[in-house]
């Protein structure tokens, strides 16, 4: 039988997981050194003696992403690998950019928290929550709204305006993290076995092999 010890250690650790935010720093600051090949929690910081006003500075998000694909939609986004000045500061920002009826598909960010406002255009966007419940919350947002999707939760952006649409997101991590819901699930390499996606989605073959063609 586990101990008592055992056990509060356990419940410990998983708690400390659930506020899994980006660590806090440990000194003023810490540029990546992105080319360092020690592994860490994040990156290797680049000797403070070198470092340059240019290790805190991005520039070009003045510039549209190009949104000439399927969704309809595009990000820049600013994180630790284009600046490496946010390494251990737990920051990100983002461009997003939406042709008319574009879309930013399902998706989630495992490490962070994002916080949307509208520059130009109207967006319909959405979360939904965690099982037992997955609630949806969904709401139209105009320039100068603002929107917040929490940590982990599956959510997207959809041009619902005839124009087309800009926001600026910004992440409480320096590396958030994306996961497209349908690429991971029926486009990963190698696939996931069709029988399990069957189950999952209680669906027949046919389906899930069309699903699958989308998504390769
Ligand atoms: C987003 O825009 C950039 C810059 O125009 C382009 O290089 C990139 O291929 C675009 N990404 C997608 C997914 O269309
Ligand atoms: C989730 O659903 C249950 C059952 O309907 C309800 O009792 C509970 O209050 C809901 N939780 C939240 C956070 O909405």
């Amino acid at each position: 039988m586990a101990s008592p010890f055992l056990l509060l250690a356990v419940l410990a650790l998983a708690f400390a997981q659930a506020l899994a935010f980006d660590p806090s720093p440990l000194q003023d600051f810490c540029v990546a050194d992105l080319k360092s090949d020690i592994f860490i929690n994040g990156f290797v910081c680049k000797n403070p003696k070198l470092v340059m006003a240019e290790d805190f500075f991005s520039s070009g998000l003045n510039i549209a992403g190009n949104t000439k694909n399927k969704v309809g939609s595009n990000v820049t986004l600013v994180n630790v690998m284009r600046l490496p000045g946010v390494n251990t500061l737990g920051v990100s920002i983002a461009r997003l950019d939406y042709a008319p009826y574009g879309l930013n598909p399902l998706h989630t960010h495992p490490r962070g928290t994002e916080i949307l406002t509208v520059i130009e255009g109207t967006l319909l966007v959405g979360f939904v929550t965690s099982n037992p419940n997955n609630t949806l919350f969904l709401k139209t947002l105009r320039v100068g709204d603002v929107f917040v999707f929490p940590i982990g939760m599956i959510h997207f952006q959809f041009n619902v305006g005839e124009g087309p649409a800009v926001a600026l997101a910004g992440f409480n991590s320096q590396n958030p993290g994306l996961i497209v819901v349908a690429d991971a699930v029926f486009g990963s390499k190698p696939p996931i076995p069709v029988e399990v996606l069957e189950k999952s989605f209680q669906v027949g073959k046919d389906v899930i092999e069309e699903l699958m063609a989308q998504f390769k």
